[in-house]
């Protein structure tokens, strides 16, 4: 028997869809623009017209590039929660506390859908929502939420609902990918393709958050969760970002056949649950190892279906806002699902597997100085933490002087991995902390 709740969603196709939009930055504004240019082809789509009831940002005086007329200004986002004459509100301000966490609250608990494009929201407070919208007998809708305008979330809710999932793995943010594959295209360091990004608008003024691999890591957790039916569970990710990334890195990994990636990996492994966000190697021809630029790209494997791949542009404002207006047809036509794919009173609580246990393949780049011994006593410590080598390069000769040394590595346990770069560090031969990454052959 389907949740009951869900079948109060049955709607009245006779009359129109009525939304409210708080927030009209990037996202905002680019669904006005979608519902006004292609309203009929959505009334078509949905079946009912989409009307856009009422609106709400802070500052009221500033252009948006859009034609606002007709629309109720409301001063207070929050005030949209109990409007009779909205059947859903659409969250495009952002931020995982606030007044876009309380407005998600509070329209739910008024028995109002939600879409969403805010991740930070759902992965810190997903479970909590996804109860509440539940038990109100409502949906929360984020298709925006997770790579943009590729329709990710409705691939893993519904057009893989029959199996079993595997593995997920994802470029999650265009920022550090664009940062990556210019570094690699131009030879150029971190610091200053980051500067270039920021100025061409692809990152923020503050770019923690995409850099430092937060901004994918809430979406990694978002697909873990509808993947294996568990509470998302942001505090659980091991996540590291590119800073430390540099061009040296880069062409080595090329020379051996092989682009960085930060790349986003949840898989089952023996029971438990993975959840990583980190930069990996993977092989230049790979579903991954194409994906340069801005874009973003998901790889999921189930237990009946071959490895479908997803790429587009994940952020935007056309991509983000299409997949905003995807979620509100959806809606008005009267298509009811449960947040994560299950009733949440189904999602489990995961057993998350320790990254340390876990076995892979290496790439590590030493700094050592270029005399007698050393790699002696490279190879001495990788021995006897049972590292095997696969290939080993070392470039220039300059006695006496720094030069990098490239290893890479045969199955390893991670936390022996760690263990041994640590070792390494401590040798006087070593000048820099020894630079370490998967190899994820996909
Ligand atoms: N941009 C993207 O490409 C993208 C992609 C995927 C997901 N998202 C998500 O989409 C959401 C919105 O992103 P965005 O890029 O559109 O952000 P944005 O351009 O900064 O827009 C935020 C909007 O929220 C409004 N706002 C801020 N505080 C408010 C308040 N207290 N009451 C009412 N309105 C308030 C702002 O009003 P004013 O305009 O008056 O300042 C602005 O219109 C975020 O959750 C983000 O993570 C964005």
């Amino acid at each position: 028997m389907p949740d009951k709740k869900h079948l109060r969603g049955m709607c009245d196709m006779s009359t129109p869809f009525r939304i409210g939009i708080a927030g009209l930055g990037t996202v905002g504004a680019g669904v006005v623009r979608i519902i006004r240019k292609n309203a009929e082809l959505l009334e078509k789509r949905a079946g009912r017209p989409i009307e856009i009831v009422a609106v709400a940002a802070k500052d009221r005086k500033r252009d948006r590039g859009v034609d606002l007329s007709g629309f109720d200004w409301v001063e207070k986002a929050g005030d949209m929660a109990t409007r009779k004459d909205i059947d859903a509100v659409i969250e495009v301000i952002g931020g995982s506390e606030g007044v876009a966490a309380d407005l998600v609250r509070a329209s739910l608990e008024n028995g109002k859908h939600v879409v969403t494009a805010n991740k930070a929201l759902l992965a810190h407070h997903g479970y909590e929502l996804a109860q509440l919208a539940d038990e109100k007998g409502v949906c929360l809708m984020y298709e925006a939420a997770v790579a943009g305008g590729v329709p990710i979330i409705k691939a893993l809710r519904e057009g893989l609902a029959a199996n079993e999932i595997k593995s997920i793995y994802g470029i999650l943010n265009g920022t550090c990918n664009y940062i990556l594959t210019t570094m690699r295209q131009t030879g150029r360091n971190f610091d200053d393709v980051l500067k270039e990004a920021q100025a061409a608008g692809y990152a923020e003024a503050d770019p923690a958050f995409d850099i430092d691999g937060i901004d994918a890591a809430h979406k990694l957790c978002i697909l873990a969760a509808i993947g294996f039916g568990v509470k998302p569970d942001f505090d659980a990710l091991n996540i590291e970002g590119i800073r430390h990334i540099n061009s040296t890195d880069i062409a080595y990994a090329t020379e051996f056949g092989y682009r960085i990636k930060l790349l986003g990996i949840a898989r089952r492994e023996n029971g438990k649950i993975l959840q990583v966000m980190e930069p990996c190697l993977v092989p230049i021809e790979s579903p991954m190892g194409i994906i340069d630029d801005v874009y973003n790209a998901v790889y999921v494997e189930g237990d009946f279906v071959e490895t479908p791949l997803l790429t587009g542009k994940g952020a935007g404002q056309g991509p983000t806002a299409s997949s905003v207006v995807a979620d509100i047809i959806d809606l008005a036509r009267g298509h009811r699902l449960p947040a994560f794919g299950i009733p949440a009173r189904d999602l489990k609580d995961a057993v998350w597997a320790d990254p340390g246990e876990t076995m892979n393949s290496y790439y590590l780049r030493l700094m050592v100085i270029d005399k007698a011994g050393v790699i002696a006593d490279v190879s001495a410590i990788l021995r006897d933490k049972n590292i095997s080598i696969e290939g080993l390069v070392q470039r220039g000769r300059a006695p006496g002087q720094p030069v990098p040394v490239i290893i890479t590595t045969h199955e390893t346990r991670h936390a022996d991995m760690m263990e041994a770069c640590d070792l390494i560090e401590k040798l006087d031969c070593c000048v820099e902390k020894p630079r370490v990454m998967c190899i994820e052959e996909l």
